[in-house]
Parts: C-alpha cells; sequence; structure tokens
C-alpha cells in the first residue's frame, strides 16, 4: 500500500542500524500511544533492550499494556527486552522547582537583594513554558542515562515536541546571553569591592554551562539523522493530514529528521461489500479520497497504513498484532 517509490517501516529501519530515538507525533487521539508501543514491541522483538517512554500527562501507557508502569521503568510482561515507563509529571515539576528555588536562593544572598526567594519562584515557574522544560530536561536525562539500546517516546501533542526542540536552541543563545551578562557583573562587583577574593565560587555559572552543555548535547542528539526520527500519524481524513502537514514544514525548519508518516485506522475496501450500509461505504470513499492526498502530500515519507481493528488496541496481544502489521 505503499507509494512505489517509499521505504518501509522495516525498510527505513534496516536502512539506520544506529537509529536509537523515535517519537510519534500528530494531532489528538490518532494512536500515536498506540504506535509507539507497537514500535517499541517490534524493535524489542528484534533483540534490542528497549524503553517505552511517555511524557503525556495521562495513563495512557499503563492503559494500553494493561500493566501499571507508572512512576518507573518496569518490565513488560509478555515482551522480553522491552520496558515501559510512563513519567511522573508532578514529581518531575516538583523536582525541578525546588532546584530553580535552590539557585533563586543561592542569588539573592549572592548579589545581596533582600527578598523571598519563593516570590521569584513562583514568577519563574509559573510561565506554562516551565512544565515543558522540565519535562524536556527530564526526556533527555532518561537519554543521557543511556540504559537502553533504544528509545521510544510516545510524545505529548507534537506541538510541545517541535516546541522542545526549537527551545534547545533558544535554550542556548538564552544562557550564552545569560553568562555574558553575569560576567560582566562579576567584574563590575570585583571593581566595586575590595574585601573579596578574585576566585569566587559562582554555582550558578556552573549550573548555566552545565545547562547550555546538556542542551547543546541533546540537540546534537536529536538533529541526528542516523540516530533519531520523528514519525508523523495521521488519519485518511482532512484535519489529521492538515496537523502533520504543518508539523512537517516546521520540522523541515528546523533540521530536525522526520522518520515519514504512519496512516492509521484505514477502513479496508476489500472488507466493505456493495450492500454495506450507506453510512460505512461513504466513509471509505472518504477514506479513499484521502488516500490520494496522503499520497500527494507525503507520498515517499508513508512507511505503513495500518488498518482500523474491530475494537481498540488494548493489552499485548493486540499490540504484537499491531507491530507486526507496522513492520510488515
Ligand atoms: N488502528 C486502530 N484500530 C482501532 N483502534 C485504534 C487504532 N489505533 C488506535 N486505536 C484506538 O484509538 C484510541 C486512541 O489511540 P491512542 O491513545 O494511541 O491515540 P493518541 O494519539 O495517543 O491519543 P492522545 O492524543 O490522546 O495521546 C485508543 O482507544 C486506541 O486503542
Ligand atoms: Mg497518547
Amino acid at each position: 500500500m505503499n507509494a512505489q517509490n517509499a521505504l518501509t517501516m522495516r525498510e527505513f529501519m534496516d536502512s539506520k542500524p544506529q537509529m536509537k530515538y523515535i517519537f510519534f507525533g500528530g494531532k489528538g487521539g490518532v494512536g500515536k500511544t498506540v504506535l509507539a508501543g507497537a514500535a517499541a514491541v517490534a524493535m524489542a522483538q528484534r533483540g534490542k533492550r528497549v524503553l517505552l517512554a511517555s511524557t503525556n500527562p495521562v495513563h495512557s501507557l499503563s492503559g494500553m499494556l494493561g500493566q501499571d508502569v507508572f512512576g518507573k521503568a518496569t518490565p513488560v510482561e509478555g515482551v522480553p527486552n522491552l520496558w515501559a515507563h510512563e513519567i511522573d509529571t508532578r514529581e518531575t515539576i516538583e523536582r525541578s522547582k525546588q532546584e530553580i528555588k535552590e539557585k533563586i536562593e543561592w542569588f539573592l544572598k549572592y548579589a545581596e537583594i533582600k527578598g523571598r526567594a519563593d516570590e521569584f519562584v513562583e514568577s519563574a515557574t509559573m510561565n506554562p513554558a516551565f512544565e515543558e522544560s522540565a519535562m524536556f530536561e527530564n526526556m533527555i536525562e532518561i537519554m543521557f542515562k543511556d540504559e537502553y539500546d533504544f528509545y521510544v517516546f510516545d510524545t505529548a501533542p507534537t506541538a510541545n515536541a517541535r516546541r522542545l526542540l526549537g527551545m534547545s536552541s533558544v535554550y542556548s543563545l538564552w544562557v550564552n546571553k545569560m553568562m555574558q551578562s553575569r560576567k560582566e557583573a562579576q567584574q563590575m562587583k570585583l571593581k566595586l569591592s575590595f574585601s573579596r577574593k578574585k576566585e569566587e565560587e559562582d554555582p550558578l555559572m556552573d549550573y548555566l554551562i552545565s545547562f547550555r552543555d546538556r542542551m547543546e548535547r541533546a540537540k546534537v542528539l536529536l538533529t541526528d539523522p542516523e540516530k533519531t526520527a520523528f514519525f508523523f500519524v495521521t488519519l485518511p481524513e482532512a484535519l489529521p493530514i492538515a496537523v502533520i502537514k504543518r508539523f512537517i514544514n516546521w520540522f523541515e525548519e528546523f533540521g530536525i529528521p522526520i522518520g515519514g508518516v504512519v496512516v492509521n485506522m484505514r477502513i479496508d475496501p476489500s472488507q466493505v461489500s456493495e450492500q454495506a450500509d450507506e453510512f460505512v461505504r461513504n466513509r471509505v470513499k472518504m477514506q479513499a479520497e484521502y488516500m490520494e492526498e496522503i499520497d500527494r502530500l507525503f507520498g515517499p515519507m508513508v512507511r505503513a497504513v495500518l488498518p482500523l481493528f474491530e475494537t481498540e488496541i488494548r493489552g499485548i496481544d493486540m499490540l504484537k498484532r499491531t507491530a507486526s502489521l507496522l513492520f510488515a
């Protein structure tokens, strides 16, 4: 069902033996979690030690696997080599807040500014980007630990994923700027103060440097087309197509490697007879039109087309079934 010149999922993975980090994005409800799960199962079956990680704030992974994988990497029953980890977002955010608080307290003391850190922490962490940034840091921490051969991230809706990756360049810019001002401020302080030692410890500066370095390291990994791939999931329907079209443009702009497109929930026309309900026949006709559009827009990028199953996809057996179709 793939376009003539398109690599299948299997061929694509075979052509990238160093592939290590894959992501699934797309409109809400199109099957990102299911496909991340299926890809993780398929890679584990190919002998890699795989971590399936979710930064979604809902318990979608545990639900799909029929097993509690919340809060820590947990071996998935029935699939050797596979671990799943539903990241505790609240804990991650709290930890991040605490770290920021310590840094702000230190800075206030250092700069001899009177005031309570709490107020500053509140204003720094009220920013909606703060939670995303905490989750992003958590994700790259998992990547840097390097305990698995292969990572599948069931990312939050892709608008965030793209923003998060775009953020790594913004972080670098921002931290370099901060470091510049810190240097200038420190020189001022040295000039104005006779009592201070010349070599003063500066944990905030150390933190900024290590932060920038981590972001740069993450960017190197996440923009390496041999190691990283983002897959976009769509349905043969107008809105999900429009969404991934936009994402693909953004990602190309940011130089983030695109693994390809997976079409999900296609009704197999050969299963629908002439006598089928009008509703179903219309649906099939509509899907055929959108399949043509998908071919026109993404042709060589389409890696797999998966059927609409008779029920939702839950449990290891159905995931294995999905995995074998994804990697057919
Ligand atoms: N090919 C399919 N056939 C039948 N049901 C499917 C198929 N793909 C996904 N589903 C079901 O559709 C629902 C949504 O799938 P899933 O949770 O993977 O989507 P999602 O993109 O991760 O959603 P969200 O944006 O909420 O995270 C689930 O109940 C899932 O079991
Ligand atoms: Mg999901």
